[in-house]
């Protein structure tokens, strides 16, 4: 019986999942190394369940003890040792990842179950960073986590099946879609978003349209909820660019960053967070 739930990393995703879980019943106890990012997440998580109650999306009892349920705290060794499900959500980097999976192995119970939010890193790779391969998975969220509906469950190479059906009944207790799918670089949806979003950047760098054209075009021409513009500063440009980055290396030429998104990234230009990024958000705070 999965019950406890651990999530590392109290970042972007990481808060999100934390809401998810405890709103589908799983005790949460959300990790990060920075107080402050702790201290944010609890902020904009009671943030969210006061817009649920607002908008009659979840009841005032439910959010309560949805809330009763969230701890935050700073030891992972400590919250490892009492958790079924781990899910980790630090940043998209291979020696974070490694070392946050074997402090895991070390204090996690044999039956804990290691899953990753990765957007495109490997779990084959991050499984053999443990000595329980067949116990670790990718669970791949997408952000905003409370209102999108998919969970990509991305199989590493010794991922059993047992864990793979308890990581998609996991997901749906926390109110996902799932697809379970095998491991690939950029797994299905990383690998066209950032295809994608690498063209339109093209596009701009080319001046085929400006950026508000590019987007109208792609959201009413092909249907897409958001530009590929509105997305790309919404994930984070920076973000973007690691992606890119990695499937360059990994899938090959097709995925090179375009020269344009690298000379933003330089500038400090990364989307939302940063105020600027195709678009300027600085009057819109
Ligand atoms: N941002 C997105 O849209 C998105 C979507 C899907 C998947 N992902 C993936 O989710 C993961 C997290 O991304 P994010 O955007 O939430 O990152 P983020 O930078 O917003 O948050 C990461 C958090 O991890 C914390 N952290 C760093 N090292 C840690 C450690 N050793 N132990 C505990 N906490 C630690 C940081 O303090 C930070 O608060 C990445 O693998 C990313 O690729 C991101």
């Amino acid at each position: 019986m999965i019950k406890n739930l651990v999530v590392v990393g109290s970042g972007v995703m990481g808060r999100g999942i934390a809401y998810v879980g405890a709103v589908g019943g799983f005790n949460t106890k959300v990790i990060d190394v920075n107080e402050d990012a702790l201290a944010s997440a609890r902020q904009e998580i009671n943030a969210i369940f006061q817009k649920g109650i607002d908008r009659n999306k979840i009841s005032v009892e439910d959010a309560e003890a949805a809330k009763a349920r969230l701890q935050y705290e700073q030891s992972l060794e400590e919250a490892a040792k009492q958790a079924d499900i781990v899910i980790e959500a630090v940043p998209e980097k291979i020696s974070i990842k490694k070392q946050v999976f074997e402090t895991l192995d070390k204090y996690a119970p044999e039956h804990c179950l290691l899953a990753t939010n990765t957007s495109t890193m490997s779990p084959t790779e991050i499984g053999s960073y443990t000595n329980r391969p067949d116990k670790v998975i990718a669970m791949h969220f997408f952000n905003p986590v409370h209102k999108m509906k998919l969970v990509e469950i991305v199989r590493g190479l010794e991922t059993s099946d047992e864990t793979a059906e308890a990581i998609r009944q996991v997901a749906e207790q926390m109110g996902k879609e799932t697809v379970v799918v095998n491991e690939f670089p950029g797994f299905v949806t990383s690998r066209i978003s950032a295809l994608v979003g690498n063209e339109a950047f093209y596009m701009l760098m080319e001046g085929v349209g400006t950026p508000e054209e590019i987007d109208k075009a792609i959201k009413l021409g092909l249907n897409y909820p958001m530009g590929p513009f509105e997305l790309a500063d919404l994930v984070g440009l920076d973000a973007r660019l690691n992606n890119l980055e990695y499937l360059h290396k990994t899938l090959g030429e097709k995925y090179r960053p375009c020269p344009l998104l690298v000379k933003y990234v330089k500038s400090g230009r990364l989307g939302r967070k940063t105020g600027r990024g195709v678009y300027d958000y600085s009057d819109r705070e």
